[in-house]
C-alpha cells in the first residue's frame, strides 16, 4: 500500500476545511435568516452558538482525525473502539446522502452561469427556475458538476483538495468582497444594510424558540460537523500544530463569508425593491437573480456571482467525495482516481431522483438535517468527550501551548451543554421529520 498522504502546509488544511464550511449555507441561508431573526441581535446569539456548541464539535472531530491518521470509520477502531465503527459509519453515510442532491444544486447554479450571460432568467425568474430546476436539463448538469468533483478529488489531497482549496476560498472572499462595493454603489442599497443588521430585540425574544435551534443547527451545517469531513480532512494533518487555533479561525471565516454574503445579496434586492422575506434556493435562483434582470450590466454580475457561488458549492462538495473516497483507499487496494470516479458515480445516481423531481430533494435534505446530521452530530461528541476523554484532551493540547483549563473546559462543555444541545436539534429535528414542517436547506419548491 502507497503512503498515506498528507497536507503540505497547516494553512493548506485551514483553507480546505474553509472551504468545506463555506457553502450554499452560508450564502443562501445565513443573511435571510439573520435579517429576519433580528440582525445584530441574532448575531450575537449565532456566534455564541458557534463559538460556544460549534467550536467545541469540531475540535472533537479534529481530535478523532488527527489522533488516529484515518478515515472516519476506520478511525474510531485505530483509537481502540471498535465498536464505535457505528458512529463513522453513520457520518460516512450522511456525506454520502447529502452529496447526492447538494450536487444537483451545483448543476442548477451552472445552469444559471450561462442563463446570466444569455439572460435567459431575467424575464421570469420563478417560471425559468421551475423549469431548469428538475428534469433532463438538471440532470444533465448534476453529472458536469459531479464530474468536476470528481476530478478534483481523483488528484489527491496536496495535488487536488489543497491546490484548488488554496485558489478557491481566497476567491470567494476577493469577489464576495468586490460584489458587496458594487451593491454599495447602488441606489436604495442602504436599506439592505438596516434590514440585514439592525437590532431587533422584539423579534429575537418573540421567535427565541424557533431562533436558537436554527443557531445551532445552522452553526454545525455550516461547519460541515457530522459529516465525517472534519474527521477526513484532520487525518490528512502531519504535524503538532494547535488545533484549537485552526478552530478558532476555520468558525471566524465561516461567519464572516456569512456576513460577507449579506453584504452582497440583501442592498441588492433592497435597490431593487425585491422582497427578501425567503430563505433557501428561491432566495438566489429567483430572487436575487430578478435583481439582475433590473440592474446596469446585470448579465456579468450575475455570471461572476453564480461563479462564486458555484465556487463555494464545489469547495464543500469536494470534502464529501473526500469523506468516502479516504474510507475506501485507506481499506482496500484500488487507486484514488478510481475510487473518485466510481463513488463519485454512485453518489450520482443516488442523485438522480432529486435531479427529476424537487420534492425527492426536499425529503433528502429533510432527512439529512433533522435526522442523520444530528445523530451524526450526538455519536462523535459522546464518544470523543465520554468514551474517549483524557486521551482526547492530549490530543488536543498538543502544540497549542495552552494550559490544560482549556482542554478541560472543551471537555466539560462538550460533555455537558452541547450535547444538550445536540439531543435538543435531534428531538425537534424528529417532531419536524413526524409532523412534516418545511424542510431545512431546501424551502417548498
Ligand atoms: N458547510 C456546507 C455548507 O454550508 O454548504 C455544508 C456542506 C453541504 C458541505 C454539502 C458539503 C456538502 F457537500
Amino acid at each position: 500500500m502507497t503512503e498515506r498522504e498528507t497536507w503540505a502546509t497547516r494553512a493548506g488544511f485551514i483553507l480546505a476545511a474553509v472551504g468545506s464550511a463555506v457553502g450554499l449555507g452560508n450564502i443562501w441561508q445565513f443573511p435571510f435568516k439573520t435579517a429576519q431573526f433580528g440582525g445584530a441581535s441574532f448575531l450575537i446569539v449565532y456566534i455564541v452558538a458557534a463559538l460556544g456548541i460549534g467550536l467545541p464539535a469540531i475540535l472533537a472531530e479534529f481530535v478523532i482525525g488527527r489522533k488516529a491518521n484515518l478515515n472516519t470509520i476506520s478511525a474510531f477502531e485505530k483509537l481502540g473502539y471498535k465498536e464505535w465503527r457505528v458512529v463513522g459509519a453513520i457520518g460516512l453515510f450522511t456525506g454520502f446522502w447529502i452529496l447526492s442532491y447538494y450536487s444537483v444544486v451545483g448543476g442548477w447554479v451552472l445552469r444559471y452561469i450561462g442563463g446570466s450571460l444569455t439572460g435567459a432568467y431575467f424575464a421570469a425568474p420563478a417560471e425559468y427556475f421551475g423549469q431548469v430546476s428538475a428534469g433532463m436539463e438538471a440532470l444533465a448538469l448534476h453529472a458536469v458538476f459531479m464530474a468536476l468533483v470528481v476530478g478534483i478529488v481523483a488528484a489527491g489531497i496536496e495535488d487536488g483538495i489543497e491546490k484548488a482549496t488554496k485558489l478557491m476560498v481566497p476567491s470567494i472572499v476577493v469577489i464576495l468582497a468586490a460584489l458587496a462595493v458594487f451593491a454599495f454603489t447602488l441606489p436604495g442599497a442602504s436599506a439592505g444594510y438596516a434590514y440585514f443588521l439592525s437590532p431587533d430585540f422584539n423579534a429575537l425574544s418573540e421567535n427565541f424558540a424557533e431562533i436558537v435551534p436554527f443557531a445551532v443547527g445552522q452553526a454545525f451545517f455550516s461547519l460541515s460537523l457530522g459529516m465525517g469531513a472534519m474527521i477526513t480532512y484532520a487525518s490528512y494533518i502531519d504535524g503538532d500544530q494547535s488545533l484549537f487555533g485552526d478552530g478558532i479561525t476555520i468558525v471566524f471565516l465561516n461567519s464572516f463569508v456569512g456576513i460577507l454574503a449579506g453584504f452582497v445579496v440583501l442592498p441588492l434586492l433592497f435597490a431593487q425593491g425585491i422582497d427578501p422575506n425567503t430563505s433557501g434556493a428561491g432566495a438566489v435562483f429567483i430572487s436575487v437573480a430578478g435583481a439582475f434582470g433590473d440592474i446596469p450590466g446585470g448579465q456579468i454580475i450575475g455570471f461572476v456571482f453564480f461563479a462564486v457561488v458555484l465556487i463555494a458549492a464545489l469547495s464543500s462538495a469536494i470534502s464529501l467525495l473526500e469523506v468516502v473516497v479516504s474510507w475506501a483507499i485507506d481499506n482496500y487496494d484500488v487507486s484514488r482516481p478510481q475510487m473518485a470516479i466510481g463513488l463519485g458515480g454512485t453518489i450520482f445516481l443516488l442523485g438522480v431522483p432529486s435531479a427529476i423531481d424537487s420534492a425527492w430533494l426536499g425529503w433528502f435534505d429533510t432527512l439529512a438535517y433533522q435526522l442523520l446530521l444530528p445523530l451524526s452530530v450526538l455519536g462523535i461528541l459522546v464518544f470523543a468527550a465520554w468514551v474517549y476523554g483524557a486521551p482526547a484532551i492530549d490530543e488536543l493540547m498538543k502544540g497549542s501551548g495552552l494550559g490544560e483549563g482549556v482542554g478541560l473546559t472543551w471537555l466539560w462543555l462538550a460533555r455537558t451543554l452541547v450535547i444538550v444541545a445536540v439531543v435538543a436539534t435531534l428531538a425537534l429535528g424528529l417532531q419536524t421529520l413526524f409532523l412534516g414542517e418545511s424542510p431545512a436547506i431546501v424551502p417548498p419548491l
